[in-house]
């Protein structure tokens, strides 16, 4: 049995994540939608992912881009509907593509008919404790129940006019579950195996660590209410990262398991590097967690030196399979990113207002289709957020009016948020909307420099990112993705300081030049694979990896 028909299948695999409002619209109202993913499958099956993830597609008012869902059971009509989704995934298997979905565990929407029912309910109801309720402090109640933050900003309770106060850790339209609420966990199951039964292989866990809170009365402040995620590395934190949180995914495993092959899960635990997210991905758990530190890292050698062993080694501890991550929906594109000067804070970039003018574009290209090739050059699993692949970057021309982002109001207009990530992607240099769909409507304008990062301007095209990628993803199967037999194996040469190397068991060999000036003599080799280097045809064999370069080497 190949791990592609097994419980194994997601240890290698190359998963590519669909925003769905901004993937491909169908029905050209301006929304991307689940016919418009259908009718891309090929463009998929060509990029030779093994799975597509689907960030959520439920009826939301879209406070937060679907994050916020109303109904866990449905299709948003902005989306399409059941039949469409079944049509969606019966293709997708079709072709041998898996099919992922989001679940939103940590809140609801306030349109969901549980918080409708809390709102209208008395203090103390049943309908009240699915939520987190609380009466504010002071005398009449004017002051938050605690110092707790919203991740979006400002207080994470919303007053709801009679002293009494509603927690959410996101945009006030997305309340708090209480997960010490028999009810909250029987309808996540109920839920899950709904998803379940209809066949969808697996599921990506919004906001995992979130789930247990400590909401024992009096409720703690936080020591420093300021960080967002744990604040401690021992689940001592009121609000992230508690182990009772653990007892959560055990139950859910058993669920998962009663299908063959069981159902895959990730979690998405935000949390400074520690083992501890690694807890969520134990056996009897998730069985995998995103670690997001080689997104998270500026370029440059002995970051991802250290970045790249840290993970791989703590997730051979914990018997899952690394994930590696460069983008996704919530931060700025990689292809943008990557070109902060070497060594940049990358976070404080991460929260500025995305104007950042050290961004340099041409780096950024270069060192993207590099990072390309170190990523899927690492045994584990492999996320693609769409776009990545045309080496799209970010969009930082939105105006303010033009912003969705909760986090734009929320910060009191200090960080522009995620949309810029978010535009609809570019099919074709021209026609209506880039090809998105055929009237040109669009909920986020794309700008005219997207016609150069089109799909249609690179198919096909030697040396565009998109072939990069294709060649890639299809070379991987052979050279990386060989089942339980991985190991990496550094080629560490202390006479070669900007090198970044390793070994496969396959034979294969990663090398990545980091330096911005120099070339380096190109290691010992049969073949060159596949090279980073625009340039680079199939067959050419340079004598010199050029800097910011990475090659595939037999
Ligand atoms: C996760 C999602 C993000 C969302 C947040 C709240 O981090 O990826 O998009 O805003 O959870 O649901």
């Amino acid at each position: 049995m190949s791990t592609h028909d097994s419980n194994d299948w997601w240890r290698d695999a190359v998963v590519y994540q669909i925003y769905p409002r901004s993937f491909a619209d169908s029905n050209g109202d301006g929304d991307g939608d689940l016919n418009g993913v259908t009718d891309r499958l090929d463009y998929l099956k060509e990029l030779g992912v093994d799975a597509i993830w689907l960030s959520p597609f439920y009826p939301s008012p879209q406070a937060d881009g679907g994050y916020d869902v109303a109904d866990y059971c449905a299709v948003d009509p902005r989306f399409g509907d059941m039949a469409d989704f079944d049509r969606l995934v019966a293709e997708a298997h079709a072709r041998g593509i898996r099919v992922i979905i989001d679940i939103v565990p940590n809140h609801t929407s306030y349109l969901h008919p549980w918080f409708r029912e809390a709102i209208a309910a008395e203090p103390g109801s049943p309908a009240r404790d699915r939520y987190v309720f609380r009466r504010g402090r002071g005398e009449h109640g004017e002051l938050p129940p605690t110092n707790w933050l919203s991740n979006f900003g400002g207080s994470a309770w919303e007053p709801c006019g009679d002293g009494w106060y509603y927690l959410h850790l996101f945009a006030r339209e997305q309340p708090d579950l209480n997960w010490d609420n028999p009810e909250v966990r029987a309808e996540f199951l109920r839920v899950l195996r709904f998803w379940c039964d209809r066949g969808v292989d697996g599921f990506r866990i919004d906001v995992s660590h979130g789930l247990a809170k400590d909401l024992r009365d009096p409720l703690r402040d936080r020591p420093d209410p300021t960080v967002l995620g744990p604040q401690a590395d021992d689940g001592s934190d009121p609000l992230w990262d508690r182990d009772e949180v653990h007892a959560i995914y055990r139950a859910w495993r058993r669920l998962f398991d009663e299908y063959m092959p069981a159902k895959y899960a990730i979690g998405e635990s935000w949390h400074p590097f520690s083992p501890r997210i690694f807890q969520y991905a134990r056996q009897d758990e998730l069985g995998a967690v995103f670690d997001f530190s080689l997104q998270k890292a500026a370029w440059g050698r002995d970051i991802y030196r250290e970045v790249i062993a840290r993970t791989w080694d703590y997730a051979r501890q914990a018997a899952t399979a690394p994930t590696w991550v460069l983008g996704n929906h919530d931060v700025p594109r990689v292809a943008s990113r990557i070109g902060l000067p070497v060594g940049a804070d990358i976070d404080t970039w991460v929260t500025s207002d995305g104007t950042d003018p050290a961004v340099d574009p041409v780096a950024a290209q270069r060192r993207a289709r590099a990072a390309a090739l170190i990523m899927l050059g690492l045994p584990g699993t492999a996320f693609i957020y769409q776009g990545e692949e045309l080496g799209l970057p970010e969009d930082f021309d939105l105006t303010p009016d033009q912003l969705r982002d909760p986090n734009w109001e929320r910060s009191g207009h200090r960080f522009k948020g995620r949309d810029g990530c978010r535009v609809p992607l570019p099919w074709t240099a021209d026609g209506p909307a880039f090809g998105f769909n055929d009237t040109g409507a669009a909920w986020l304008p794309q700008p005219d420099w997207y016609a150069g990062y089109a799909a249609s301007a690179q198919d096909g095209v030697d040396g565009s990112i998109l072939s990069l990628y294709r060649r890639a993803v299809g070379l991987r199967r052979e050279w990386v993705a060989r089942g339980a037999d991985t190991a990496m194996t550094w080629l560490d040469d202390p006479s070669e300081p900007q090198l970044l190397s390793w070994r496969l068991p396959s034979g294969l060999t990663v090398a990545v030049n980091c330096s911005a000036d120099r070339g380096l003599p190109m290691p010992e080799h049969n073949r060159v694979l596949v090279s980073s280097a625009a340039d680079w045809r199939d067959g050419d064999d340079p004598a010199e990896l050029a800097p910011e370069t990475a090659v595939w080497l037999a």
